[in-house]
């Protein structure tokens, strides 16, 4: 059946590819770790330390850990041994046709653009804390996401960042990406200020009770901390700018992922060891840990820092989103005018807007945790996806050549990987799973109303 139609493997040749080849390791782990270290660790701790796992927020962070460097090992063969735009939906194009391949990348664009949405919120958090510890409050009524028994109906700082980023990632976008290491730089330099002021503050008291709400408070836990570590999948899209590729973003992906949980494992347990866990529950924990410690002038200059840092997070993810979207409509799986190119800018600044009016609609109206939510909902489909795709992968093009990357234990590591997403997945409210079924039937009516019959594959 046509539905599942497949594409051939054709990466692009040198002639189509007029970027330069001149990134190495340590850029790739830069680029992961931009678009990895933001909203999950500067504030979804904080909630998910307060009403789910506690102090055992650390066995959270490291199960979501394993979960996430399986689902990254499979990503990294895929790159490797399919080195073309597109991630995921281009993945599934060769291996499950395009049916699959339309739902991957229909999953996709729905986790950037909830991520944007989610990490728009959260920046949102740290300039309220911040506006408030200098005298100026915002409105109530424009404060935060819709809740009729407070009174707030809209963010109107979260939707006004959107609005800023889509216009910058409409303009500039390189430009963009390329402050990205300097702002790598700012975030290891408040994650280290942090931990060497906090250290002297820990009180191991704060560490018990380690698990006041079970273990099923920590798997809860590990399926909301999930979101930490998006965005590695970030790391792929350089695959145009480095020297070997099929080595160097297997490379780039595995080492971002590891040094974010490193940082995320020290940063917890100090955060809870610093702050009883059931006071945690605020927009900004990290700056807001300092402040319960008495150092209100670190905590001043954490905030900054992460006001500064989780633009380049929403920057990455909204760059990422846009390419997404050019790439399936160039495709013919979505309107045609979202692959246009901006004839001064050259940037897809059509689907970058259309983009941008989504994302600033939800970080507008929906509350971070819940945008948190559904980004993981998304995520762990795909991944679930990606992992039967590579066990499918082995059986069409054998095993992986010496120069390719190679996931360990085939078939066994991937049918682990689906069973780590399912659990996280199950963890999940009933709203969220609501929003995903909606998503998927919005999906589902996008190919079978529209790509299916403007499918460039139809003239083939
Ligand atoms: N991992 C990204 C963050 O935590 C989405 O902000």
């Amino acid at each position: 059946m046509s539905f599942f139609r497949k594409k051939l493997i054709e990466p692009p040749s040198a002639a189509q590819i007029s970027m330069k080849r001149d990134l190495k390791i340590k850029d790739l782990i830069f680029l992961g770790i931009g678009a990895i270290v933001g909203t999950g660790i500067f504030v979804v701790t904080g909630v998910a330390s307060a009403n789910y796992a506690g102090p055992a927020l650390i066995l959270s962070f490291a199960l979501a850990a394993v979960a996430i460097i399986l689902s990254g090992l499979a990503y990294a063969e895929f790159a490797s041994r399919i080195p073309i735009l597109g991630g995921p939906y281009a993945y599934m194009y060769v291996v499950f046709g395009e049916l699959t391949a339309w739902l991957a990348g229909w999953l996709v664009i729905c986790e950037f653009f909830l991520a944007v949405s989610s990490v728009a919120s959260g920046w949102s958090g740290y300039v309220h804390g911040f506006l408030e510890s200098i005298g100026i409050t915002i409105p109530t009524a424009l404060s935060a996401a819709y809740n009729g028994e407070n009174g707030t109906y809209v963010d109107l700082i979260a939707m006004l960042v959107v609005v800023l980023v889509t216009y910058w990632v409409s303009l500039e976008a390189k430009t963009a990406l390329r402050l990205n290491n300097l702002m790598v730089y700012v975030k290891f330099a408040i994650i280290a200020l942090f931990v060497i002021v906090g250290i002297f503050y820990v009180r191991p008291g704060n560490w018990q009770p380690f698990m006041p709400f079970g273990f099923s408070g920590v798997l809860n836990g590990a399926a909301l901390v999930f979101f930490a570590f998006l965005g590695f999948d970030a790391v792929s899209m350089a695959a145009e700018e480095v020297e070997n590729p099929q080595k160097d973003i297997p490379k780039g992906i595995i080492g971002s992922i590891a040094l974010a949980t490193i940082l995320y494992v020290i940063v917890t347990l100090i955060l809870t060891g610093i702050v009883p866990f059931d006071q945690l529950g605020v927009k900004d924990p990290v700056a807001f840990a300092m402040r319960f410690v008495g150092q209100g002038w670190v905590g001043a200059v954490i905030s900054v820092g992460a006001i500064l840092t989780l633009l380049t997070v929403t920057i990455s993810m909204m760059y990422s989103l846009a390419r997404m979207l050019y790439a399936i409509s160039k495709d013919g799986l979505l309107p045609r005018f979202m692959s246009e190119i901006d004839e001064k800018r050259r940037t897809p600044k059509k689907a970058t807007y259309v983009a941008g009016v989504c994302a600033m609609i939800f970080a507008g109206v929906f509350p971070m945790e819940l945008l948190a939510e559904f980004t993981n909902i998304v995520s762990l489909m795909y991944l679930i996806l990606m992992a039967v795709g590579i066990i499918r992968l082995r059986k069409m093009l054998g095993a992986p050549s010496a120069h390719e990357f190679k996931m360990p234990w085939v078939p066994v590591l991937p049918i682990i990987s689906i069973i780590a997403c399912i659990i996280l997945m199950i963890q999940l409210t009933t709203t969220t799973w609501i929003v995903f079924a909606i998503a998927l039937v919005i999906g589902l009516a996008i190919y079978f109303g529209y790509g299916y019959r403007h499918s460039a594959m139809n003239q083939k």
